[in-house]
C-alpha cells in the first residue's frame, strides 16, 4: 500500500477518496508509505507535476493542470528569498491544493453526475472554480458576504455558481457542507488531499535551493492548509533521508486573527467582533484544524509571530516599491520577518524563504 487516508483521532481508515472527514467527525490525514527519491522527479516538467510520482492517488492521465507550481524562488537580499506563489495560474498558492484534489476526484464526481461545493474567503474559491472549469465540472462556491470584489469577479468569470452567506466564516462552511442531492463537499480546509497537494511547495523550495534547506521559512496562516502542507513536505523529505533537518517554520498571523499564535504561546485569545484587517484572506478566528496546527508546529520546532496593521501595510507598500505586488495577506509574512530581524529573533545571516502567497491585483486597497 503506497498511502492511506486515516482519521487523525480514531485512526479509522477512510477508503473513499471523496470523504472530507471521519465518521467520528475528526479531520482525515494522508499517510505516505513511500520515500521521496530525487531520481523520480520528472525534471523536464516545469510544474508541480514534476512530482507526480509522489501523489500516488492521482492517475497521470487524469491530471487537471493549468501549469501550477515550479514558481520562481527569487533572491531578494543576501540570504532572503521570495517564493512567488502569487504567480500561480489563479494568483495564489491554493492552486497546488486544487490541482491535486480535482485531479484525484473529477472522474468520480462526473460519474456520479454530481457537482462540487466549497467554502472560501476568496482565493481557494477562485482556484477551485478554475480547476473545476478545466475539468468540465460544475462548482458551487460559498463565500462570506464581504468577499473582496476582485476575488468574487474571478470566481464568477470561471463560471462557478457563487452563494454569498452572511454571518461568520464558520456559517459559510456550514452552508457549504449542508447535504443536498448531487452535491459533493470538497472544502479545501478539511479535505485531506487539498492539504496534501501543498507538500509540493516544500519539495520545490528544497530542490530550487539545491537540496540544502533554508534555515527559516515565513508563511501567513489562517485555516492552516499552507502551514500543515509545508511541514508535511519537509517531514517527508527528512523521513526519506533527502534532507537532514527541518527548517524553522514561522507561522505569521495578524493581531486580529491570531488563534494559532495565542494557543502556541499558551496565551488566551479573544476574536474581534468584526475583522477589519487589510489582510482580508486571513479570517479563520476558529479554524477547525487549530489543534492539529499547534501539534505539528510544536513537533517541527517552529515558531509563531503576530504583526500589527501598520506593520502589514508598511510591508505591503515596501514590497510593491521593490516590484513585488502581492496581497496584504501575503505581506504579513514579510512584516513578520522584518519584525523578527528588528527584535533580533532572526538573523540576516540565516538563509530565509518568505512565501508570497497571493497576487496584488486581488486587493481592494486603493493607492493614495
Ligand atoms: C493570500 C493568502 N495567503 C495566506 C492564506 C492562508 O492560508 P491557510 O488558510 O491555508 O492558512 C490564504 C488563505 O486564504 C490566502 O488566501
Ligand atoms: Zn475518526
Amino acid at each position: 500500500m503506497k498511502y492511506e487516508i486515516k482519521c487523525s483521532k480514531c485512526s479509522r481508515a477512510s477508503p473513499n477518496i471523496l470523504d472530507f472527514k471521519c465518521s467520528c467527525g475528526s479531520p482525515l490525514e494522508t499517510h505516505l508509505h513511500f520515500n521521496f527519491e530525487k531520481k523520480k522527479v520528472h525534471k523536464r516538467n516545469y510544474s508541480l507535476w514534476r512530482y507526480v510520482s509522489f501523489f500516488p492517488y492521482v492517475k497521470e492521465k487524469e491530471i487537471i493542470s493549468l501549469g501550477e507550481g515550479w514558481t520562481p524562488l527569487v533572491k531578494f537580499s543576501d540570504n532572503a528569498y521570495f517564493k512567488l506563489e502569487n504567480l500561480n495560474p489563479t494568483g495564489s498558492f491554493k492552486d497546488r491544493g486544487s490541482t491535486v484534489l480535482v485531479s484525484a476526484l473529477h472522474t468520480l464526481v462526473k460519474k456520479a453526475g454530481a457537482f462540487i461545493s466549497e467554502d472560501s474567503s476568496g482565493n481557494a474559491g477562485a482556484s477551485m472554480a478554475a480547476y473545476a472549469a478545466r475539468a468540465g465540472l460544475k462548482a458551487r462556491i460559498y463565500v462570506p458576504e464581504n468577499v473582496s470584489g476582485p476575488k468574487f469577479n474571478q470566481i464568477k468569470f470561471y463560471g462557478a455558481e457563487v452563494v454569498k452567506v452572511s454571518g461568520s466564516r464558520s456559517k459559510v462552511a456550514e452552508e457549504a457542507q449542508k447535504t443536498e442531492r448531487g452535491k459533493f463537499y470538497v472544502g479545501h480546509i478539511l479535505h485531506p488531499l487539498f492539504r496534501d497537494g501543498i507538500r509540493s511547495l516544500a519539495y520545490e523550495i528544497a530542490e530550487q535551493l539545491g537540496w540544502p534547506i533554508p534555515e527559516r521559512i515565513y508563511l501567513p496562516v489562517s485555516a492552516g492548509t499552507l502551514l500543515l502542507g509545508v511541514i508535511k513536505g519537509f517531514k517527508h523529505l527528512i523521513e526519506s533521508n533527502v534532507i537532514e533537518a527541518m527548517p524553522r517554520i514561522v507561522a505569521c498571523q495578524t493581531r486580529q486573527v491570531s488563534p494559532l499564535y495565542h494557543r502556541f504561546k499558551n496565551l488566551s485569545y479573544t476574536s474581534p467582533e468584526r475583522i477589519t484587517s487589510i489582510a482580508d484572506a486571513l479570517v479563520s478566528v476558529n479554524p477547525p484544524l487549530l489543534g492539529f496546527m499547534v501539534k505539528h508546529l510544536r513537533e517541527a520546532d517552529g515558531d509563531a509571530v503576530l504583526v500589527e496593521e501598520d506593520e502589514i501595510f508598511n510591508a505591503f507598500i515596501e514590497l510593491a516599491r521593490k516590484g513585488f505586488f502581492v496581497e496584504p495577506s501575503s505581506a504579513v509574512a514579510y512584516a513578520a520577518y522584518k519584525k523578527q530581524l528588528k527584535n533580533k529573533e532572526a538573523s540576516k545571516d540565516d538563509k530565509t524563504v518568505i512565501i508570497l502567497t497571493g497576487m496584488g491585483l486581488k486587493t481592494i486597497l486603493k493607492p493614495k
